[in-house]
């Protein structure tokens, strides 16, 4: 589904990323994992076309995504969750989901079924429609953040750390989330994410990222104690 081979990019004349490599397929749950600053954020916004890169190849299904711009990259098929959520918070929760289908890059044609698969997965969203985004506690806004990237109708889901900060038993909310649709929607979600356990619940393989690179990757059964101490722990 998702391709990056050796990707290399700078921000303000430093080299951030230097040969970043990832595979996600359909229905699979990949961890982009590392400590802060290690440059997965600048990954993500490299695949979701937000960031230039210097070089490297990125391909969906085979089609070479680089040099076009964000909302052709969605219109082909890739939603994105920002860290921080990004939510309008002087928007209500309707108009924040509600940028999801309207937005240039969407690929929703039944907007109606898809809002309401919206309400099913996260059904405080519905009881909250008209509130105001800024008044959502961190994990309704996660959760408003991730509906309304779906009603983009991805292929790819790309998730930018989102249990920072969240209560436990949202996080377990959004876990069952990202199960469902890697199970039963077949989607191919990318996750960045530092907390272990939650990529071992959720996970399918890991790459963990240090200093600009994928140091090691495999099956999340490989995400080894060892693993852990040498890449990810502070
Ligand atoms: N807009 C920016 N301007 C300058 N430096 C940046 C900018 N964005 C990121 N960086 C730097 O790039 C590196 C990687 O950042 P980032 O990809 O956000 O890391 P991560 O998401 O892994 O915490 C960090 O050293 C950060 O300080
Ligand atoms: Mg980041």
């Amino acid at each position: 589904m998702l391709k990056v081979e050796s990707l290399h990019a700078d921000i303000g004349g430093s080299r951030i990323l230097r040969g970043v490599s990832l595979e996600v397929g359909p229905g699979e749950v990949a961890c982009l994992m590392g400590r802060n600053g290690v440059g997965k954020t600048t990954t993500l916004k490299s695949i979701t076309g937000l960031r230039d890169v210097r070089s490297g190849r990125i391909s969906l299904e085979g089609k070479a995504l680089n040099g076009l711009a964000p909302d052709a990259r969605a219109r082909l098929g890739i939603g994105y969750v920002p860290q921080g959520r990004d939510i309008f918070p002087h928007m209500t929760v309707e108009e924040n989901l509600r940028i999801g289908y309207v937005a240039n890059g969407s690929r929703i044609k039944d907007v109606k079924t898809a809002v309401e698969r919206i309400y099913t997965l996260f059904p405080v969203l519905k009881s909250m429609l008209a509130r105001k985004g800024g008044v959502l506690s961190g994990g309704q806004q996660q959760q408003l953040a991730i509906g309304r990237a779906l009603l983009t109708g991805p292929k790819l889901l790309i998730l930018d750390e989102p249990t920072e900060g969240i209560q436990p038993s949202i996080i377990e909310e959004i876990g069952e989330t990202i199960k469902f649709l890697r199970t039963t929607e077949k989607l191919a979600i990318l996750l960045v994410e530092q907390y272990v356990d939650f990529c071992r619940d959720v996970g399918d393989r890991y790459f963990a990222m240090d200093r600009g690179a994928v140091v090691s990757s495999g099956s999340i059964r490989d995400l080894t104690d060892e693993v852990v101490k040498t890449h990810l722990q502070v």
